[in-house]
């Protein structure tokens, strides 16, 4: 059954026109989903619909989002608070910028984990130093002990998708989760990724400008233009027999992702 499903969401800032129309989308559990698209296309306040936080103006104004049987839409502030970070978890193109300047990375992300789980300091610790590993960041016990000043923008948002990735998310959001970082670490990020969905069960949907990790890692992919998918399929039927030219020049344009070609 699928876990999430999205029927005929329309979504506006105020204005006379939507910017996404009518979309609909099923996610499967454990299925990676990847979602591409020109800039302005609608992908991230498609996405962040699903978090119930869009920005300021923006409003659901038609259809559903189905979370496990739920209409999401009708939650209660509380209700969405408790699932924020919990069972869906986003991860922001700026993630770095979401710590905490004033406290140790350390204190944050072991707060963070014991929030969501019983589980002693020493332990929380100890599961904070993995998935810091796990991001490739060098000496983890220091960037742990660091604050966020001390850190590059490239370590700060690695630090933030290990923070989302700890908390077993059901359903992950990413939006560029990797666009800011080198590509060596970018594919590294995106394996974690999909270690994380193989060890977890966690469904991910991945917003991304790059056409090559979205066919790498997808089990399907949308592309968005003006608000719509004009593309949906397998990552196979997408990337063997691409139904938009829009698509087509996408995966002829696709960058290589760690030193080689992806697809
Ligand atoms: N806070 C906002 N207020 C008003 N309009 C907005 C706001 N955020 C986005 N929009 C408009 O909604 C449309 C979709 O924007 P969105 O940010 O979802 O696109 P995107 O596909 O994520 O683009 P990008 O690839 O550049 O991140 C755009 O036309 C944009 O101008
Ligand atoms: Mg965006």
């Amino acid at each position: 059954m699928e876990i999430l499903t999205i029927n005929n969401v329309s979504i506006d800032y105020g204005g006379h026109r939507p910017v996404v129309k009518s979309v609909n989308l099923a996610v499967n559990p454990q299925e990676i989903i990847g979602i591409v698209g020109e800039s302005g296309s609608g992908k991230s306040t498609l996405i962040r619909a699903m978090l119930g936080l869009l920005p300021i103006g923006g409003r659901v104004s038609a259809g559903e989002i189905i979370f496990k049987g739920r209409n999401l839409l009708d939650y209660s502030k509380r209700e969405w608070r408790e699932l924020r970070g919990n069972k869906i978890a986003m991860i922001f193109q700026d993630a770095g910028a979401s710590l905490n300047p004033t406290r140790k990375i350390g204190n944050q992300f072991i707060e963070s984990i014991q929030s969501h789980f019983e589980c002693l300091k020493a332990d929380a610790y100890a599961k904070a130093i993995d998935m810091l590993g796990k991001m490739r960041l060098p000496d983890a016990a220091s960037i742990m002990n660091s604050y966020t000043f001390q850190l590059s923008g490239g370590m700060k948002q690695r630090v933030a998708i290990a923070m989302a990735m700890a908390m077993e998310p059901e359903i992950l959001l990413a939006d560029e989760p990797t666009s800011a970082l080198d590509v060596t670490i970018q594919a590294q990020v995106v394996r974690q990724m999909m270690d994380l969905r193989n060890q977890f069960k966690t469904s991910i949907i991945i917003v991304t400008h790059n056409m090559g990790v979205a066919s790498y890692m997808s089990d399907k992919i949308g592309v968005m233009r003006q608000g719509e998918f004009v593309e949906w399929g397998t990552r196979a039927q997408v990337i063997n027999n691409p139904q938009h030219e829009y698509t087509a020049n996408l995966l002829s344009a696709i960058p290589e992702l760690g030193g080689r070609r992806l697809v």
